[in-house]
């Protein structure tokens, strides 16, 4: 099945064009180094998995040292971690494939183990509710404002760098998801209460980008929004929070907005399709890249029929070359890996060991076989 569409050059409100519609969605290894860099690993992971990308949307990056969510995580504060983004960026750039950094705090998600031994800070005193999660503290004003000048700094880095945008992580129930959700956001204060007041924080940090891009970017540079559409926790985010945060983020000057689930057909709570619920009410003028299990060529041309825009992550895992071939349309596609691949896959080895926990998931045909023997 050959599908013309997604072969397209799309440009982006900013003026940003990138060469075909698939994109490499964010993907974290907990493989950095010491300092939070990108380790060489880290590296051959994306360069491996970036051809027939139009754009490379690289993993979560923390925009200061609370907020990191990994014990081997990546930060974009560390100036010590510049030169490796910046050769990543040129080699992608000698691809023509257009690369975006991903940016985060982690917020109450933030284990004190991987922030100096300090306690988590987030909107209220609420837990996650994860095994790992501890008491995080009310974040005070000036954290608040220290954090929003955080993300801009980062914007500004990663214009430096030479990146071509920035995507901001409010989904994964990171902290600009935990300032939107009644869950996790109990303030009293002008950051809390109405679902306007919970928005307060996140608005901010995007005008502050839009802010750091107008005075600072020298060509079209991308600002991006991720979110999670729904929670499962009571208080949480609905489809009808969502739909009211979509409206107002896509009156904002964003060059896309993106979704962040695992199956591009998953159903709200309420029965409905989560992406053409939201094609409702995100206008056309903002493209809305849509995500989830996306792996065959069927897939490939339902999601391009729903969506401007589509990013691919877990397919490339088994397969590197998952965006050449449907780009080629060869069908001829891994879906499943060995337990010897690792070295021959580029997948580094502590992301290798946490898909080992998932062998059902990741090593089927592996295991099939061996069950036969
Ligand atoms: C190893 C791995 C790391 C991930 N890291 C991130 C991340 O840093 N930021 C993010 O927004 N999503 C992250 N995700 C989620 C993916 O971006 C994507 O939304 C999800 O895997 C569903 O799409 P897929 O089925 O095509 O993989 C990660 C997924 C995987 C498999």
């Amino acid at each position: 099945m050959q599908n013309e569409k997604i072969k397209e050059v799309f440009e982006f409100p900013c003026g940003l064009n990138i060469e075909n519609r698939i994109v490499l969605a964010p993907m974290s290894t907990d493989s950095g180094t010491e300092k939070g860099g990108l380790s060489t690993e880290d590296v051959d992971f994306i360069l491996k998995r970036s051809e027939g990308f139009g754009m490379v949307i690289l993993g979560s990056h923390s925009v200061s040292p609370s907020g990191n969510a990994f014990k081997r995580g990546w930060n974009i504060y560390n100036p010590a971690n510049a030169p490796i983004l910046t050769k990543l960026v040129e080699k992608l750039h000698e691809k023509n494939v257009k690369v975006v950094i991903q940016i985060y705090h982690a917020g109450r998600l933030a284990q004190p183990a991987f922030i100096e031994g300090k306690q988590p800070i987030a909107p209220s005193r609420i837990p996650a509710n994860r095994k790992f999660a501890s008491y995080p503290r009310d974040m005070t004003e000036i954290e608040i404002q220290q954090t929003i000048k955080d993300f801009r700094v980062a914007c500004e880095i990663a214009m430096e760098i030479g990146f071509d945008g920035v995507e901001l992580h409010g989904a994964n129930t990171y902290l600009l998801q935990q300032f939107y959700s009644a869950h996790s956001n109990r303030r009293q204060d002008r950051w809390g209460g109405s679902r306007t007041k919970r928005m307060t924080f996140l608005i901010e940090v995007v005008d502050a980008c839009i802010k750091a891009i107008k005075e600072k970017a020298k060509r079209p540079f991308l600002l991006g929004y991720r979110f999670s559409p729904e929670e499962l926790e009571t208080p949480g985010i609905r489809m009808a929070d969502t739909k009211i945060l979509l409206t107002e983020l896509t009156k904002l000057p964003l060059d896309y907005v993106h979704i962040s689930l695992s199956n591009y057909q998953k159903k709200s709570q309420e029965g409905l399709n989560i992406i053409e619920e939201l094609n409702q009410v995100i206008p056309p003028s903002i493209p809305f890249i849509g995500c989830g299990n996306i792996q065959t060529p069927k897939e490939v041309k339902e999601i391009s029929e729903m969506v401007s825009l589509f990013s691919v992550g877990n397919a490339t895992l088994s397969d590197p070359l998952w965006a050449k071939k449907i780009l080629q349309g060869n069908h001829d596609i891994k879906t499943s890996m060995g337990m010897k691949d690792q070295k021959s896959l580029a997948i580094p080895l502590p992301l290798w060991k946490s898909m080992l926990k998932a062998p059902l998931v990741f090593f089927k045909e592996d295991l099939a076989k061996e069950a036969k023997k």
